[in-house]
């Protein structure tokens, strides 16, 4: 997807204009701070590029799932104060979003400064991409950034309407430049990747992933499966998986790609299993054909870790969604640590590698290792929708490159 960037805009676009920037500021607060501000920092490139032009930026975001009430725990002030310690020029707050005190306040902004609105989930309009709420924020600026890849995948006022409103007036509507990387690594994975191209697929449930898997299957050279959705392919071979979650109503599903993907389809041969996810618990490693009844299997098992490590040397491209164990404890969360470890030296050889964001990027993260791959995504949903090959309505909205 080829969209117009803040970089093809001239200066005189930019310089003492109004510009509203949609960021996705939907972090996790603790305490009322912010805990963890990796979205925050994702946006400084875009945030940085527009106050150094003298732009008077305006940021809108959503944080929770609020659904059009004002609820205090879920305010934008914390992620306000963090960015102001961040960005080092003036961020100011306004709990507001399209009233009267935020019209002051945007109309009040110098070149280079910035504010953040109130949460705009507060806003029943925002979710229902009401058309009058796209008006009043296409108000607010005379120039508008989707630098959301995060919230790219929702068809909102504030991603959606307020961009094609102010297209209508003839107002630029540009990508932000993280929504620029996001969609230059994922983009590039799916389109023109650097073989060999290894998909690495995880987490608990086969259904959420089965799109991913038939847009990936023709476009990898590999693809290694982990996570309990691996189960579902066990119980297709005719194992016996324990107490293991398995997906009943997949298994036919499970089976007819274990037929369809041949030699492109690794699968564990081996699983850490216990009688319960816990931290203080008894864990064995087993072949996958000898789990115990009335056994969970909650990782992949070391074997397992090692031959996706083989399998992984000399890849030129991984993309990997989803944890391949239970790794929020500590006793399941080997194999995903050492598959990243796998990934990380790779990158360091010259492969480019992608994670997808929240979970993924939550366990790489544990493992201490997120800052060795390439490019970590900052959309959890939106990532996975991208991976299924599905056009993103907050991107396909913006305007085009010329050619
Ligand atoms: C996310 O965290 O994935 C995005 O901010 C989207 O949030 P949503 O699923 O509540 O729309």
């Amino acid at each position: 997807m080829n969209r117009r960037t803040i970089r093809d805009l001239s200066e005189a676009a930019l310089a003492g204009k109004r510009v509203l920037v949609r960021v996705d500021y939907n972090v996790p607060l603790s305490d009322g701070e912010v805990s963890d501000d990796a979205r925050i920092r994702a946006t400084l490139p875009t945030l940085r590029y527009l106050t150094e032009h003298d732009a008077c930026v305006v940021v809108v975001s959503h944080l929770g799932r609020p659904k059009g009430k004002w609820v205090d725990s879920m305010s934008l002030h914390p992620a306000a104060e963090r960015l102001r310690e961040l960005l080092e020029v003036p961020v100011q707050f306004v709990s507001d979003i399209v009233g009267s005190d935020a019209r002051a306040a945007a109309s009040a902004l110098r070149g280079g400064d910035v504010l953040v609105l109130e949460n705009v989930r507060f806003l029943p309009g925002e979710e229902t991409n009401d058309p009058h709420l796209a008006e009043d924020l296409a108000g607010l600026g005379v120039v508008y950034v989707n630098d959301a890849f995060g919230a790219a995948h929702r068809a909102h006022a504030s991603t959606v309407g307020v961009a094609e409103h102010m297209k209508g007036e003839g107002k630029p509507a540009v990508a932000g430049l993280l929504m620029e990387a996001e969609l230059r690594f994922l983009g590039g994975a799916l389109e023109s990747p650097e073989r060999p191209f290894i998909a690495i697929l995880g987490g608990a449930k086969i259904s959420g992933k089965i799109d991913v898997i038939e847009n990936l299957l023709p476009r990898v050279d590999l693809l290694l499966i982990g996570g309990a959705m691996a189960n579902t392919f066990f119980r297709a071979m005719g194992l016996n998986t324990g107490a293991s979650l398995v997906e009943e109503e997949r298994v036919d599903m499970a089976r007819e790609l274990l037929e369809r993907a041949g030699d492109k389809l690794l699968l564990p041969v081996d699983c850490v299993v216990a009688e319960e996810a816990s931290e203080e618990v008894t864990t064995r490693s087993v072949g996958r054909d000898e789990v115990p009844d009335g056994w969970k299997i909650l990782d992949i098992g070391p074997t397992s870790v090692t031959r996706f490590r083989e399998a992984l040397e000399g890849a030129r491209t991984v993309v990997w969604n989803g944890p391949l164990g239970m790794f929020e404890l500590q006793p399941f969360a080997g194999g995903t640590a050492g598959v990243a470890r796998a990934v990380a030296e790779i990158t360091r050889t010259g492969a480019t590698t992608i994670l997808g964001g929240g979970d993924t990027a939550a366990a790489v993260d544990q493992a201490g290792l997120v800052d060795r791959i390439t490019h970590v995504s900052t959309g959890g949903g939106a990532s996975l929708e991208f991976l299924e090959g599905r056009v993103l309505p907050g991107v396909a909205v913006l305007d085009e490159k010329e050619a």
